[in-house]
């Protein structure tokens, strides 16, 4: 891999896959029309030397997402509408950013053949699982029009390569967190929420009794999942979590022990729709990447805290 182009790479999960990109010697171009991504994420060292380039433009415009994939050898497609809420309120507008814009990127690898595509797919594919932990062969059932567009998407994949020999992955990211995440993200936001909050002595806000489970997946392990997906040639799709997954209390519990302050806790009524548990095993994802996210919860909330406090 020469250059890779990340459409979202102003963004959470784009940022930091930029990052170990370009620690690799691989040089990046960013798509991104900086609706929740700022350029003040990405590198300025890389930005300023030419090893990293940001285009500001939109998937929805097959136009510019063809010129940004013209003379890249791989595309990770990050850019995405990622509110569930806002997905549910706003179907149409949702659907334009998530399938209409992976079908222009997935479209434009095809047309331009370019050797490998890794895309974001969700654990929201899965909606409310009935038995867990979640793998690969696991059946969809979103809850919600942001799932279904992620499935669709993982359905795209699959037809493009059979019909045209596309190389393609789709990564099923479950709850990730780090540094550089906005508190105000309506998606898998409770870390950066509950840090937000331990940083401000705000009272934490838990909806039901907090004993809901989640896996928790560190960003910088995700970039490098993102990476070794990259340079491989695996296809279909692929779960990225921990295998361990813990309840809303214990999350609080090791965020007070990695921020260093204590908690106060309010618990609400449930919130409708809430899926009570997640669980997955990355055991496909260690086999096909031969990698397996390794930083252990306190140790990337620790990360967060030092990140927050400018360390
Ligand atoms: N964060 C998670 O826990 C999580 C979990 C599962 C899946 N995902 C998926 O991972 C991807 C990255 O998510 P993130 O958490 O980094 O979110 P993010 O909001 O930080 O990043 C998305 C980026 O895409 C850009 N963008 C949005 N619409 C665009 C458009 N139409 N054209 C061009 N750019 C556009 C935004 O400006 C932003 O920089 C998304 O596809 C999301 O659905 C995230």
């Amino acid at each position: 891999m020469q250059r890779v182009l990340i459409t979202g790479g102003a963004g959470f999960i784009g940022s930091h896959s930029a990052e170990a990109l370009l620690a690799q010697g691989v040089q990046v171009r960013v798509l991104d029309n900086l609706s929740s991504g700022r350029r003040d994420r990405l590198p300025a060292d890389a930005l300023a030397d030419g090893r990293l380039t940001l285009l500001e433009g939109d998937v929805r415009d097959a136009r510019a997402v063809d010129a940004a994939v013209q003379g890249c050898d791989a595309v990770l497609h990050l850019a995405a509408q990622v509110s569930v809420q806002s997905s549910v309120a706003e179907p149409v507008a949702s659907s334009s950013h998530n399938v209409t814009g992976f079908l222009n990127v997935i479209d434009a690898v095809r047309r331009l053949q370019v050797p490998r595509l890794v895309y974001a797919s969700s654990a929201a594919v899965y909606g409310a699982p009935a038995s867990l932990p979640l793998d690969e062969a696991s059946v969809p059932l979103p809850l919600s029009p942001y799932g279904l567009e992620k499935f669709i998407n993982d359905q795209y994949a699959a037809l493009y390569r059979t019909l045209y020999g596309v190389s393609a992955i789709g990564m099923r990211y479950f709850n990730v967190y780090g540094p550089r995440q906005d508190p105000r993200s309506s998606y898998a936001g409770v870390i950066s929420k509950f840090a937000d909050g331990l940083e401000s002595g705000a009272v934490l806000r838990v909806f039901g009794d907090g004993s809901q489970t989640r896996d928790f997946v560190y960003v910088g392990d995700v970039a490098e999942a993102n990476r070794r997906a990259l340079a491989s040639g695996v296809q279909g799709v692929l779960n990225v979590g921990t295998g361990r997954s813990v309840s809303l209390l214990e999350l609080i519990e090791a965020m007070t022990e990695a921020f260093g302050r204590p908690a106060q806790v309010r618990h609400e009524a449930p919130a409708a729709g809430d899926v009570l548990h997640s669980a997955t095993t990355p055991a496909r994802l260690q086999q096909a990447l031969d990698y397996r996210p390794g930083t252990s919860l306190v140790q990337g909330l620790r990360a967060l805290a030092a990140s927050l406090r400018g360390a």
